[in-house]
């Protein structure tokens, strides 16, 4: 297996993986499924996580054995899937995950990029969980067919973009249009389907939340000085500038109105 991660996208990984992990606690990496009375907590976070992989799990259709975890995050899917009598494999390009399953998953783990990956073949089951978005689209339905058994399935659950003039949040996320387009052009057809945008909205909400105290936070902790020293703060603010500007830029992304008017978080369950 290859292992062709650019070091920068491997390095953003990390620093995400760790930001989830150590400073949240948080084990899973995607939005997860809350209820629509769920306070914004970080409890009832962990459980909306929780909650969405029961989810893609109760949708494996019967008689799936062999199943593939693509883009396997830091394993806690695989492991519940192997909890529930799957044989499972993961497949991630980040080396960080690769330790982290090793330690966490008793399975068969495949360091490379799915659309680099040569996989055997030989699977009921591929599962891309907010990973879709990452591989070519071009590649998706092409590489997918190659490692399923005839009659195999490919479940995505990911967001895509509706309106490619959306700024920041045009930039995640496959086109919805293109990617319904090549999933029609490919073998493979939709059994089942369901728009989970509004069941994710209360990740962004929370985010946002927390970004809101993050800002408010370092005003405060930077009033005193900005009042002592309005000069040497011009300096800071001149070099800070630009990754300031970046970061309220990037705010957009945890929008949660805009998120749901130019985005779409779905469940698509292929068959061949
Ligand atoms: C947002 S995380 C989702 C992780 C996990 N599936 C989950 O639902 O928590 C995206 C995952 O896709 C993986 N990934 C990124 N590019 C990939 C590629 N080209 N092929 C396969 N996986 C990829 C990342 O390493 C990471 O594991």
């Amino acid at each position: 297996m290859s292992s062709s991660a650019p070091s920068t996208e491997k390095a953003k990984n990390d620093r995400a993986l760790r930001f989830y992990r150590d400073a949240l606690g948080l084990e899973r990496l995607h939005y997860g499924m809350w209820l629509p009375d769920d306070e914004l907590t970080m409890e009832a976070l962990k459980a909306a996580q929780k909650r969405y992989e029961d989810f893609l799990i109760d949708s494996i259709p019967e008689g799936t054995r062999r199943v593939i975890d693509v883009g396997c995050g830091t394993g806690e899917l695989c492991l519940h899937l192997k909890a529930r009598g799957y044989e499972v494999e993961g497949l991630s390009p980040d080396i960080n995950q690769k330790k982290m399953f090793a330690e966490k998953v008793e399975a068969r783990f495949h360091f490379t990029k799915f659309e680099d990956s040569q996989l055997e073949g030989g699977y009921d089951l591929i599962i891309m969980s907010e990973s879709c978005q990452y591989i070519p689209l071009d590649k998706v339905f092409e590489v997918a067919q190659q490692a399923l058994n005839p009659r195999g399935y490919l479940m995505v659950c990911d967001y895509f973009v509706l309106d490619q003039n959306a700024g920041e949040l045009s930039k995640s996320g496959h086109d919805y249009n293109e990617f319904l387009k090549k999933a029609e052009e490919s073998a493979f057809e939709i059994v089942s389907r369901r728009d989970i945008t509004l069941d994710i909205r209360k990740t962004l909400e929370i985010a946002d939340e927390w970004a809101e105290k993050i800002l408010l936070g370092a005003d405060i902790l930077t009033e005193k000085f900005r009042e002592r020293n309005p000069f040497l703060w011009k300096i800071v603010k001149w070099f800070g500038i630009s990754k300031y500007e970046k970061l309220l830029s990037q705010k957009v992304l945890i929008d949660a109105d805009k998120f749901c008017a130019f985005k779409k978080y779905e469940f698509l369950l292929f068959q061949l």
